[in-house]
Parts: C-alpha cells; sequence; structure tokens
C-alpha cells in the first residue's frame, strides 16, 4: 500500500524516537514519498539532519514554519500539507501529545497537523508504564479513539528506566503493518463478502509420533487472508500445522490432517463467496497409521514398506459442484510450470488458478516473496513480477474482486 503514497510524520519528544529514521527509511524504500515534522522536544532525541538525509525533505521543528510571502506554504502550510498527506502517523506519540490531541490543542506543528488532518491518523504511543497506565492517559486514549483516531497499543516489555511493563514503541516493521493496514481502510471492496482460505501443510500421521509433511510455510495463505480482511471481508482461515500469527479480524480454525482440513472446508463451504485452496494438502496419507509408536525392532528388513492411500482432492470435490463462490486453486511444479498448470486448470477448473514455480529463486515455501503467474478460466495468463507475498495476496484479490 506504501508506493506512492505520501505519509507524513510527526515525531514528539520520546526516546523511542530513535526507531524512527529506520521507518522513514523503510518508507522510502516501499516507494513512498514521506515527510517529517517534530516537536522541539523531538529533535534532542533524534536529529532533524537524519531525517532530512533520509526522506530526502525539509523537516520541520517546533512550530509552523515561517514562510512569509508565499501564502500557500506560510499562514496555511498546516492546511496544505494535511491535504498532500494520504496519512498522518504521530510516533512516538508522548503522554502530553495524547492529552493535547484528545482536547483539541494545537500548539506545535505535530498537534496542529492533527487537528488540521479529516481522516487516517494513526498514533503510537510509547512512554513509561506508570504514564501509560494513568487513568489521565487511558481517558485520553479513549477519548481520541472515540475521535476516529486510530490508536496503536504499546507493546509491553523493557523500557528506558529498566522497569518492566506496557509503553514500548512498536517495532518498525509493526508501525509499517499499521501504516499499511491504516491506508487499506479506504480500499474496503470485498465488504460483506465471506472469504475461506487454507493455508499450511498438513501432517499425515504414521504413528502418534511421526508424520508425513511437506516444506509449506502458510506465508501465502496467511497473507491473502491479512489482505482479504482489510479489504473488508469476513474471512475464516483454516490452517494446518504452521508457526504464523493469526492477522487481524480473521477467525483461524486449526486442522492438522487433509481429512480434517477437508471436513473444515466442507462444513463452511456454502456460506463462502469466495474460496482460496492455497494449502499444500498432502496428496497421500499412511493406511493404517499407528496407534502406538512404531518400534524400528519391529522392521525385518533395511527398508520399510509404508501403504499410502489418497487423500480426498478439496479443490476438485469444491469444483464439482454447483455454487456461485469464486474459487481459486495453487499449482506448485518444480518443471514444466505451465504445462503442468494448465493442466491442472482443465481438470479441476477452478476460476483462478495461481502457479508457482519452486525452481525459481525467491519463490515457493518459507521466502517473503512469491513469483506467480495467474491463469484463469477463461484463458487469460498474467506472469508477475517478483513481489512480496502480501502484493501477491492483493493481486489474487483484485482478480477475485472482479469476478465476484
Ligand atoms: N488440493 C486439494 N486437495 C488435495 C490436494 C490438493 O484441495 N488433496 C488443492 C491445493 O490446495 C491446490 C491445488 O489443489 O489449490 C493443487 O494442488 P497440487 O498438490 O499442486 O496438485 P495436485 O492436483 O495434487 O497434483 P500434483 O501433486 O500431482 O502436482
Amino acid at each position: 500500500m506504501l508506493r506512492k503514497k505520501h505519509i507524513l510524520l510527526g515525531i514528539t519528544g520520546g526516546i523511542a524516537a530513535y526507531k524512527l529514521p529506520l521507518l522513514v527509511r523503510e518508507c522510502v524504500k516501499a516507494g513512498a514519498e514521506i515527510r517529517v515534522v517534530m516537536t522541539e522536544s523531538a529533535a534532542s532525541f533524534v536529529t532533524p539532519l537524519t531525517l532530512a538525509t533520509l526522506s530526502g525533505n525539509d523537516v520541520v521543528v517546533g512550530t509552523i514554519p515561517k514562510m512569509t510571502g508565499n501564502v500557500m506554504k506560510g499562514g496555511t502550510w498546516h492546511i496544505h500539507t494535511a491535504a498532500w498527506a494520504d496519512l498522518l502517523l504521530i510516533a512516538p506519540a508522548t503522554a502530553n501529545v495524547l492529552a493535547k490531541l484528545a482536547h483539541g490543542y494545537s500548539d506545535d506543528a505535530v498537534s496542529t497537523l492533527a487537528l488540521a488532518f479529516t481522516r487516517n491518523v494513526l498514533i503510537a504511543p510509547a512512554m513509561d508504564a506508570d504514564m501509560w497506565n494513568h487513568t489521565a492517559t487511558q481517558q485520553n486514549v479513549s477519548l481520541l479513539r472515540e475521535l476516529g483516531y486510530t490508536v496503536l497499543p504499546p507493546d509491553q516489555g523493557e523500557l528506558a528506566s529498566g522497569l518492566i511493563g506496557p509503553g514500548r514503541l512498536p517495532e518498525v516493521y509493526r508501525l509499517l503493518e499499521a501504516v499499511d493496514a491504516e491506508l487499506e481502510k479506504s480500499r474496503r471492496d470485498l465488504t460483506g463478502k465471506r472469504v475461506l482460505i487454507t493455508a499450511g501443510p498438513t501432517f499425515e500421521a504414521i504413528d502418534p509420533v511421526r508424520y508425513i509433511g511437506n516444506r509449506s510455510s502458510g506465508k501465502m495463505g496467511f497473507a491473502i487472508a491479512r489482505a482479504a480482511a482489510q479489504r473488508g471481508a469476513a474471512v475464516t482461515l483454516i490452517a494446518g500445522p504452521v508457526a504464523l500469527q493469526t492477522p487481524r479480524n480473521v477467525e483461524r480454525v486449526d486442522v492438522e490432517s487433509a481429512e480434517e482440513m477437508y471436513r473444515a472446508v466442507m462444513k463452511r463451504r456454502a456460506k463462502a463467496n469466495v474460496i482460496v485452496m492455497s494449502a499444500a494438502v498432502a496428496d497421500f496419507t499412511p493406511a493404517s497409521p499407528a496407534k502406538t509408536k512404531f518400534k524400528k525392532e519391529a522392521m525385518k528388513e533395511s527398508t520399510l514398506d509404508l501403504p499410502l492411500r489418497k487423500t480426498k482432492d478439496i479443490l476438485g470435490e469444491l469444483t464439482r459442484e454447483k455454487s456461485d463462490a469464486v474459487i481459486v486453486g495453487f499449482a506448485l511444479e518444480t518443471e514444466r510450470a505451465l504445462f503442468h498448470a494448465k493442466k491442472k486448470l482443465k481438470a479441476k477448473h477452478p476460476d483462478l488458478l495461481v502457479l508457482n514455480d519452486a525452481s525459481k529463486e525467491g519463490a515457493g515455501f518459507n521466502t517473503d516473496t512469491n513469483i506467480v503467474t495467474i491463469l484463469s478460466r477463461t484463458g487469460k495468463i498474467d506472469r508477475l513480477k517478483k513481489m512480496t507475498k502480501y502484493d501477491v495476496a492483493h493481486e489474487i484479490l483484485n482478480r477475485v474482486a472482479r469476478l465476484l
């Protein structure tokens, strides 16, 4: 979401200000334009020169800049700057600035801008735990939320004072995620839609201890769940065994085996407007898993025969049924990728098939990027460049939204 966006960063005077140059750099790298405004006390913690160099723009410190002779940039600077920006992020936000914003004060450049802003203000407070927990601060936070500001809860942990508690500024990547989510709110094209997504591998038990699995990390499916929820959909994510955090506003159902995933999907399919099968469902499972741990002494030879049977093809079954849902399948291939993908599209005929060529660098399992080709039932083939899985998720959802 950050690409080509105008971000205004308001820094106020707290020790966590030292983290912000990194955020400025990441925003620029993501293709955003960023301007920094800071209070006098913030300038004691991090230098305006650092921020000007990283942002490539002049930094405003303290009060509204004096630019007489240019009305546009002088007397109405705050109005024009607010109109320029897509989002205002105030980080770190001190207890003092929370109090000021909650009551409409505008006695420095940051609070003046906040008051001139009509949308997309994201506030990331950081302070000592006692100040955060103080009733006055908590009341101010409630007031700010009522006024429509998004206030991020601070992280729990070790504070600059040495005390442990809530008050830490979230890490830069989390702030960026929050900025992204805030920007996404302007694109709510999946509002009212129910999206069912499967993600991750399935584990097929050999005995109570061992299993057959695959290398899927679940990152692609989780990225789709996050993106769909941000676009307003009611999302249910059926996840195989993965080590990932549930995205915000997503209902998660954990399953282990292909059979469990099959049942979880079948139970929920009728209500779904969109079904995305990004899970790497096992194609075969041990025919008769042992009830107790299999002992190697029981092996007569140096090799072991393990009879396997086919699992149910969830995607195949979904597309065989008559339904209005938009169905997205995935194909992971390691050779002659497009040939196999076209065959899979014909055999399972989902509306869209996302082809993942695992032989390419920056694609496939456990990476944060992916290189996919999206094939549609109508014969269209879109080869996408390498991008983050989150961006791939939006590319997929753009096409889904058109089909709905
Ligand atoms: N899939 C499914 N149920 C299965 C196996 C796969 O729903 N038992 C879904 C996957 O979630 C994916 C698509 O089918 O959306 C393609 O899976 P893939 O394993 O690549 O294809 P297969 O048809 O299983 O063929 P092969 O493994 O031989 O490539």
